[in-house]
């Protein structure tokens, strides 16, 4: 519960003075959207005054939109329409005045922690940029897929993830976003039906719109896709990819065992079907399982990124394929960007051939680890893989609560969660679960509180009063 001791003015009466404080303390974000108010006798005792002074600045506050009063709850501060639940997911690309409140954080997005070798990285930087032949660097360059050096380093860092490939299947990206949407182009054409797991990392559902794909889901279990329902959604739909997560998956953290990776690249090779493996999560497992592009090697294109175990920004990406898509997916990164970008590539060479990018996602792990055992003492029965630390935690939700009402009462609480919904592909049964990202607190008190907030929530259930239409 928040303290809020409001400086007051010298203004009369009084209980105006504690609404021109409330009101300008949330103008300056001091109050955030969804903070919940000291109760009425508490505050009244801070500042002196009786109650029915508060219960009368309450009342005013609530009347001017200011503060909505929940029976049994307490008082909270309104949310501003621009800031509704819905938008957390979209808040930061398309919203740049929605900024929130400072006291709220936003746990919907899978952003890695703040880059644990940020030093290293812009030492790196320099010294790139210092040599001498920068103009040349700076160049376009005519291996559009990234060169050799580069794609070198690339196939040492991948073996690390489990997956011994040579240079020349390698192709760069920029970023692992970019690598689904060219092996995406390169291996369909517009309308045709490309399969996912049933809850799915929401990007490709955007990748496939902008395509003219249909995505179909696909069941899963514990151990990820079904085979069964594999085997049959190839018989039924023709498709002609697969996109999956099968380490770490995001949303659901499953981690499929290798006789089941086995089972699923055989009705891939079967069916002929392009397997679009994302391994973006791999190198938060101390022994990655072994990829399907070392079981079906023709039948199989692998992703990944530095995105989750060095930086972001950096947009160093990169795919391993069969070599003879390397010319449709040529073709598809000169549509897409012209080429690879170099510049960023020649860093993140630097940052594998040093060391630095191993000791990063080693970091990456601890951190992950870490804020798991915190999660832990807020929510012990939550499911978590054995074998692995993701950078999330997948909640299934107690009954009564639904995704949505759970996401929208999180909200104003001043927390981000993203929907199971958001994960979902055509209109299936949805879990009621949410998606809590961990690592996205910009600091560990961050996420204590955070986490503190949603589980106090859980026991509670969905609220019934204020906000809900009327009949
Ligand atoms: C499964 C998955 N693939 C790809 C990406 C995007 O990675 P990048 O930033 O390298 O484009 C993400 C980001 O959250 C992800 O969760």
């Amino acid at each position: 519960m928040t303290i809020w001791l409001p400086e007051l003015a010298e203004q009369r009466p009084i209980y105006k003075a504690i609404v021109s404080a409330m009101s300008r303390d949330i103008a300056e974000g001091r109050l955030g959207p969804g903070e919940r108010l000291p109760p009425q006798r508490e505050l009244a005792y801070q500042l002196g005054v009786t109650v029915g002074t508060v219960t009368r600045a309450y009342t005013e506050a609530e009347r001017q939109g200011l503060v909505v009063g929940e029976v049994g709850r307490g008082t909270f501060v309104k949310q501003s329409r621009r800031d509704a639940p819905f938008d957390t997911v979209r808040r930061r690309s398309s919203d740049p005045e929605a900024v929130p409140s400072e006291s709220f954080i936003d746990l919907s997005s899978n952003w890695p922690p703040e880059p644990p070798m940020a030093e290293e990285i812009g030492a790196t930087i320099r010294e790139v940029t210092s040599e001498g032949n920068l103009g040349k660097r700076l160049q376009y360059r005519f291996d559009l897929i990234g060169g050799r050096d580069q794609r070198q380093a690339i196939a040492g860092h991948l073996r690390a993830e489990g997956l011994d490939t040579r240079w020349q299947e390698l192709v760069l990206t920029n970023g692992a976003q970019h690598a689904i949407f060219m092996a995406l182009l390169a291996t369909t054409r517009p309308d045709d039906i490309v399969l996912c797991e049933e809850l799915t990392f929401f990007a490709v559902k955007s990748a496939a719109r902008s395509l003219s794909l249909r995505l179909r889901g696909v069941a899963m279990d514990e151990w990820g896709l079904q085979p069964d329902a594999l085997d049959a959604a190839c018989r039924a739909t023709q498709a002609k990819a697969l996109y999956c997560i099968p380490t770490l998956q995001n949303p659901t953290n499953r981690i499929m065992p290798i006789e089941r990776r086995r089972e699923i690249a055989e009705i891939c090779r079967r069916h002929e079907v392009m397997i679009v493996e994302d391994g973006i999560y791999s190198f938060l497992l101390d022994e990655p399982p072994c990829p399907f592009a070392q079981l079906a090697p023709e039948h199989s294109i692998y992703i990944s990124s530095l995105s989750k175990s060095v930086a972001p920004s950096l947009r160093v990406g990169y795919m391993r394929a069969p070599e003879r898509l390397l010319d449709a997916l040529t073709l598809a990164m000169r549509s897409t960007t012209h080429c690879a970008n170099s510049f960023a590539h020649d860093i993140g060479q630097r940052l594998i051939e040093s060391g630095i990018a191993a000791r990063s996602a080693k970091a990456m792990r601890e951190e992950a680890r870490y804020r798991q055992e915190v999660a832990r003492r807020y929510f012990p029965d939550a499911e978590r893989p054995v074998g692995g630390t993701p950078l999330h935690l997948w909640l299934e939700l107690p009954s009564p609560w639904r995704s949505g009402s759970f996401v929208h009462a999180a909200y104003r609480a001043g927390v981000g969660v993203a929907d199971a919904e958001v994960f979902a592909i055509g209109r299936e049964e949805v879990p009621h679960a949410v998606r809590i990202c961990l690592a996205a607190a910009p600091t560990r008190e961050g996420l204590q509180s955070a986490l503190g907030r949603l589980a106090a929530l859980v026991p509670l259930g969905p609220e019934v009063g204020p906000g809900l239409p009327l009949m």
